[in-house]
């Protein structure tokens, strides 16, 4: 079998083109504009390009991008009066603080202290609260996006055997409990997990988000299943370059599951489009 490929890309380019028409219909009849605030604290490389991407996506969307570069050695206290600021800016639906912060940053107390009806990212307390106990909340947007294209490809996700790997708070813990809210059996894999290989030959759907290249071989993946890959990893190439890969071997996954999700070009777009429909949201829930 050779695995049909989920082209996150095309399916991020129609949803930011939904977002695109909403935003209109926002301005036209509503005089709204839904603007969302990035705030990137230090220089890390990886964080800067996203940061740049998803200032670029905002604008092309019709919305208000405001960005906020924030030296390395910021205090928590200059970080805080920031957030405040926007917690209180009308004009800011949206506000997402890039992760990782440096060190001396208590990342859950600064993640808490934004309004969570303005947390895009679906990190505050009250919004993971929400999402355990199936009420309406900000989503994170990574599982959020991979949610989409597996709904997308199977239609009802009904009674499937969805397999996790990765217990991460932005990624592994809120997919397991979409895939949840959407009636899989899911058991979420980690590195602790005795038999990894096994458990993930029982699944219907597979999501790796470990962060390791090429962690899982095409002989761990069940003949026709779905394979949803995070992982954004950069690796040695031949000739002294590097190139991107995923957590799941390609070439040997594409041998034998259904369908699957190339790296670049199938999670990676639909995170920023998922944080441009997450703003949207804030400001329509924001403005009644
Ligand atoms: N760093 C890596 N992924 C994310 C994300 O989805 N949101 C934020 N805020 N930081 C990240």
């Amino acid at each position: 079998m050779t695995a049909q490929i989920i082209d996150g890309k095309a399916f991020a380019a129609t949803v930011r083109a939904k977002v695109a028409t909403h935003v209109a219909r926002l301005k036209e009849e509503n005089n709204l504009t839904p603007g969302l605030a990035v705030v990137l604290v230090g220089e890390d490389p990886a964080s800067q390009v996203y940061v740049r991407s998803k200032g670029k996506q905002t604008i092309e969307a019709g919305m208000k991008s405001v960005e906020h570069r924030l030296d390395p050695d910021t205090t928590e206290d200059a970080l805080l009066t920031l957030i405040k600021q926007l917690n209180d800016d009308a004009t800011i639906h949206g506000i997402l603080v890039q992760l990782p912060l440096p060190a001396h940053l208590d990342e859950d107390l600064v993640i808490n202290a934004i309004d969570p009806a303005k947390d895009v990212d679906g990190f505050h307390i009250s919004n993971v609260g929400l999402l355990g106990t199936g009420q309406k909340s900000m989503v994170p947007c990574t599982p959020l996006g991979c949610l989409m294209m597996l709904r997308d490809h199977h239609g009802s996700l009904s009674g499937l055997d969805a397999v996790v790997i990765g217990r991460s708070n932005i990624v592994g813990k809120p997919m397991a409990q979409l895939l949840l809210g959407d009636s899989c059996t899911v058991t979420i894999a980690h590195s602790r997990t005795k038999d990894l290989p096994d458990v993930v030959r029982r699944a219907d759907i597979v999501v790796a988000a470990v962060g390791r290249p090429q962690m899982v071989p095409g002989d761990w993946i069940k003949p026709g299943a779905t394979v949803i890959d995070v992982g954004i990893n950069r690796i040695d190439a031949e000739g002294g370059k590097t190139r991107l890969v995923g957590d799941v071997d390609y070439e040997s996954c594409a041998a034998v599951a259904g369908a699957i999700t190339p790296v670049p070009g199938g999670v990676g777009p639909m995170t920023i489009a998922c944080l441009l429909a997450n703003t949207v949201t804030a400001c329509c829930r924001a403005n009644g």
